[in-house]
């Protein structure tokens, strides 16, 4: 397939046009800077030149492909405004998508967080949250996998809440960023709740296996840890950097703050059996062990 991607350069991304290449798909990459579209060159794609707000230059690139992947969104997560202003960017961007491949019957993949359900793993036939601080993407979600019924193969691979490489990315790459910056591994609560978590590279594969055949209008965990206490993954970024481990105010954390905050394992059964996907690369905790002081 001819694959329109989003988000090509990132942490996910860069695995997903890596993973497209090395199994016969070619690819058209939206790039915002020149050493984006340099990137994408160099990994063997298409560089788009635009951005997200682009919505002539996103629907230009669906238009010129067999599917779409996407997966850009702002990384300002620094204030409440900053984080609706990307969730918004997103919603226009997928409904812009959306709109030019609906009746084709091609494929749009796109990305959502795995949900959180009290007492037990998520479970793909749980629904995404539409409130909270990130409710506005599962709602953006939910609208592109209603148009299934009009002729779009939609699908969504929820993430859990660290996608990491080389010990690097999602919430866990927060929690180091923050130790860097305060000089203490904190965690918020007690830190006995846990977080699931994925290897980049396990992920970039089900975006391929759902890109090629999930039915339309389905949801997917790329879920490879299906749950580490948070004060665990503290605790090695703490050994890994010097620094001390302890709980500090959910405050600290920002708009992120309730969500780092809570107990949210999730499961992947249903994604192994149905599609076939196995990862096969390191957990998180074995993978934060390439952390450099
Ligand atoms: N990483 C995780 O743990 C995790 C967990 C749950 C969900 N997700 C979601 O999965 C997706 C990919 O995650 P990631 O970790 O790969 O993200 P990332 O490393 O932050 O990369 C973001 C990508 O989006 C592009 N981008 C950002 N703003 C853009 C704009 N205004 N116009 C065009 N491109 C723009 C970036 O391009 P440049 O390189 O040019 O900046 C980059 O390619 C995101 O939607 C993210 O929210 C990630």
């Amino acid at each position: 397939m001819h694959v329109f991607v989003t988000g090509g350069t990132g942490t996910i991304g860069s695995a997903v046009v890596a993973e497209l290449l090395a199994n016969g798909h070619t690819v058209l990459a939206l790039a915002r800077s020149e050493d984006s579209a340099r990137a994408l060159k160099d990994a063997g794609a298409e560089p788009l030149r635009g951005e997200i707000a682009d919505l002539d230059v996103l629907r230009a690139g669906a238009a010129r492909a067999d599917g779409v992947i996407s997966l850009a969104f702002g990384r300002d997560y620094s204030s409440p405004d900053a984080l609706a202003q990307a969730i918004a960017q997103e919603s226009a961007a997928l409904t812009a998508l959306g709109e030019q491949l609906t009746g084709t019957g091609r494929p749009i993949v796109t990305v959502s967080g795995t949900p959180w359900v009290p007492g037990r793993p998520s479970t793909e036939a749980d629904p995404l949250p539409t409130d909270g601080p990130v409710g506005g993407r599962g709602r953006s979600v939910n609208a592109l996998l209603e148009l299934a019924s009009r002729g779009l193969r939609s699908s969504a691979v929820r993430m859990p809440r660290t996608v990491h490489n080389q010990g690097k990315g999602g919430f866990a790459g927060l929690l180091a960023d923050q130790a860097r910056r305060t000089g203490i591994a904190g965690y918020p609560g007690d830190g006995t709740q846990s977080w699931p978590a994925v290897h980049a590279l396990d992920a970039a594969v089900l975006f391929r296996l759902a890109l090629e055949s999930a039915p339309a209008g389905t949801c997917w965990h790329a879920v490879a840890d299906e749950g580490d206490a948070v004060r665990d993954i503290a605790a090695v970024i703490g050994r890994r950097l010097g620094l001390p481990v302890e709980s500090v105010p959910q405050e600290n954390f920002g708009p992120f703050g309730p969500i780092l905050a809570m107990d949210q394992p999730a499961s992947s059964a249903r994604t192994r059996d149905a599609l076939g996907w196995q990862p096969t690369h390191p957990s998180l905790l074995e993978d934060l062990e390439n952390i450099q002081p």
